[in-house]
């Protein structure tokens, strides 16, 4: 089923509302304007260049940082967006739509990878119109989801009324996404976690346990052998956790401005949760569940902890008991 066809069911059975929709569609089309401008422009473009500025989280903007952004706003005007809370600004744009819906946007994930030729991606959260405008907590999302675009170009979405997200997949040869797979489950147990293990001097004590744990594998407290991949693109390792299971984790650490991680609530965090929740797994910050922080600011940062739900209620449990 293409994905057109998925929204208009979607929207027969009144389970997504037209902006919504409209919304969805039109970030779609900017998927696909990203993947033929990765596919084209880095040709003759070094689309990993450093473009000399920084966004408002201090991060080197890289060209495609920007394209991708400017593609994406342009797809966005056509829509009943009010704002867009995007990565790349200090502050929300106010489109002068009058719609009920805002957007908030990492409109390229990843891009340490643009380089290298590594997946990268595009984080999508659709929610309530506020005035402000601030962000809602991640459990009042109307919709989330992300593009990767790697070996293939792929989306996973999920709207508030969905029991779990549904993945699709761009078929090249005709510019259309198609449905893949059925309804995304993430299995309770897993024996493969992503973490830059580069940081293990500074993390915290829960996390230090959680991993001599793993790496004690069958003689540790969880009596099993485990492996680890590191992407360094969140989009590619989540994806890989809704296509085959996992655990997800940028903690918080010691490191100056890290408390918190690196990970940004509005546009990564939430969007991802809203998506693992719906998947049957967890996702927690240590102590809370990532979807219940109330967001203060458009760039704040949270430890990120989640995927498979044992694996997330033992580091809840070290959390806690810290
Ligand atoms: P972004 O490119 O949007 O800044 O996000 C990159 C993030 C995330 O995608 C990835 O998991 C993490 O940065 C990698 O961080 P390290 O380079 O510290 O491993
Ligand atoms: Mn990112
Ligand atoms: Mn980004």
């Amino acid at each position: 089923m293409q994905l057109q066809e998925y929204i208009n069911r979607r929207l027969a059975d009144g389970s997504i509302t037209t902006d919504i929709g409209m919304i969805i569609s039109h970030l779609a089309d900017a998927a696909i304007a990203i993947t033929q401008t990765i596919r084209v422009s880095g040709i003759e473009e070094d689309l990993g260049a450093e473009t000399g500025a920084a966004n408002a989280d201090g991060d080197e903007q890289k060209a495609l940082d920007v394209m991708a952004e400017e593609i994406i706003i342009t797809h966005l005007k056509n829509t009943a967006t009010s704002h867009i809370l995007s990565e790349e600004q200090d502050a929300p744009i106010a489109t002068g739509q009058d719609g009920k819906v805002m957007v908030a946007i990492d409109p390229l994930d990843g891009s340490s990878n643009i380089a290298v030729n590594v997946t990268v991606g595009t984080i999508f959260s659709l929610m309530p119109r506020q005035d402000a405008p601030v962000a809602c907590a991640g459990r009042d999302q109307l919709a989330a989801g992300f593009f990767t675009y790697g070996p293939q170009t792929t989306l996973i979405l999920a709207f508030a009324s969905d029991s779990a997200p549904q993945c699709f997949v761009l078929d090249e040869r005709n510019q259309q996404f198609i449905a893949m797979g059925g309804a995304v489950e993430i299995p309770p147990e897993t024996n493969e976690y992503a973490i830059n293990a580069a940081y293990s001097e500074h993390w915290f004590a829960p996390v230090q346990e959680w991993m001599g744990h793993v790496l004690a594998g069958h003689a540790g407290a969880y009596g099993k052998p485990y492996r680890m991949r590191w992407v360094g693109s969140m989009v590619a390792d989540a994806w890989r956790i809704f296509q085959r299971g996992g655990v997800f984790l940028y903690p918080g650490d010691n490191r100056k401005g890290y408390a918190d991680g690196r990970l940004r609530l509005v546009y990564e965090a939430n969007p991802i949760s809203f998506l693992v929740e719906k998947a049957g797994g967890m996702a927690i910050n240590g102590c809370e569940d990532i979807l219940d922080i109330q967001p203060q600011s458009l760039h704040q940062r949270t430890p990120v902890i989640l995927g498979a739900k044992q694996e997330i209620t033992r580091l809840k449990a070290l959390h806690l008991n810290k």
